[in-house]
């Protein structure tokens, strides 16, 4: 966990007037993937909400949304920004995750864990929770989000009363790291905060096998549908197939071949199940 939360208030709100671009570009798509979830009336749980850019537009097409967030201030916006959802406060890798029909996360939140072994955690933990024939779309920074960032100037964002600075460094090849400057006006005077940020980098290409430990059928792909992700920004689409369907179907490895580790070790019906 980093000294001090990430996403505090000055930030949260900085993200949410000046970076909407993201969500407002995968919903489109995402809401494709999502239409048999919600002609069925099912559970959309929302990973790393922020201020509910994205969850606006899931409750906007008729979902049922349990949207949540480890940042209390992103919190506290999604639920003025989206008064119909659901919002809670959930930190990956360690919360509890209750079961889902379709389970999103976009703007990486993952890539904010503090580890690669805490990244596969809440893979693990999110493969468990996610219900048969359930859907999974999220966004993930790979270590080509490094390769291709390794040289960039710093950068600076504005908005009618605030201002954003960014300083970028690659650390190992494996940590994206943002360190940011912002004054926000209060009053006749402008107040400063920083925050520094870092993403832990993975090579995604191992995502697919280890969601189908747990019966998890993954694809990478260049973005969720027709929209241009940034480079090194990877899109996980994934399935749990319908009962009846042998493993061997969407992983190739019958039941019975399965060692200890690679067999799904979490009992799903102990999850708890919201029922908002
Ligand atoms: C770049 S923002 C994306 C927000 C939103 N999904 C969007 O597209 O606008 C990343 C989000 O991940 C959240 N986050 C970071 N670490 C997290 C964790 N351990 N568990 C859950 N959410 C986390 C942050 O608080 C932040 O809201």
């Amino acid at each position: 966990m980093p000294a001090s939360p990430y996403y505090r208030s000055d930030l949260a709100r900085i993200h949410h007037e000046g970076f909407g671009f993201h969500a407002d570009a995968v919903s489109p798509a995402i809401l494709r993937l999502l239409d048999p979830v919600r002609e069925r009336g099912g559970l959309v749980l929302e990973l790393g909400c922020g201020s509910g850019l994205l969850t606006k537009y899931l409750v906007d097409a008729g979902h049922r949304v349990l949207a949540t967030d480890a940042s209390p201030a992103m919190v506290e916006l999604a639920r003025t920004y989206v008064p119909a959802a659901r919002v809670e406060i959930l930190r990956l890798p360690d919360d509890p995750l209750p079961t889902a029909d379709a389970i999103v996360s976009v703007g990486h939140p993952l890539s904010y864990l503090d580890s690669e072994a805490d990244i596969d955690r809440a893979l693990a933990a999110i493969a468990r929770a996610l219900d048969t024939g359930g859907v999974l779309a999220f966004d993930i920074c790979d270590l080509e989000w490094g390769a291709e960032r390794r040289e960039q100037p710093p950068k600076v964002w504005f908005g009618d009363d605030w201002m954003l600075t960014t300083r970028f460094s690659v650390l190992d090849d494996r940590i994206f790291r943002r360190e940011m400057t912002m004054f926000v006006r209060a009053g006749d005077l402008w107040r400063r905060e920083d925050e520094t940020h870092d993403n832990v980098l993975i090579d995604t290409a191992r995502i697919p096998e280890l969601l189908a430990r747990f019966g998890v059928a993954a694809e990478l792909r260049s973005a969720f549908g027709d929209e241009s992700l940034p480079a090194g920004l990877v899109a996980v689409v994934a399935r749990r197939p319908q009962e009846g369907g042998s493993r061997a179907h969407f992983d190739g490895v019958p039941d019975e071949q399965r060692t200890d580790t690679a067999r799904d070790p979490g009992p799903r019906a102990l999850l708890p199940r919201y029922e908002g």
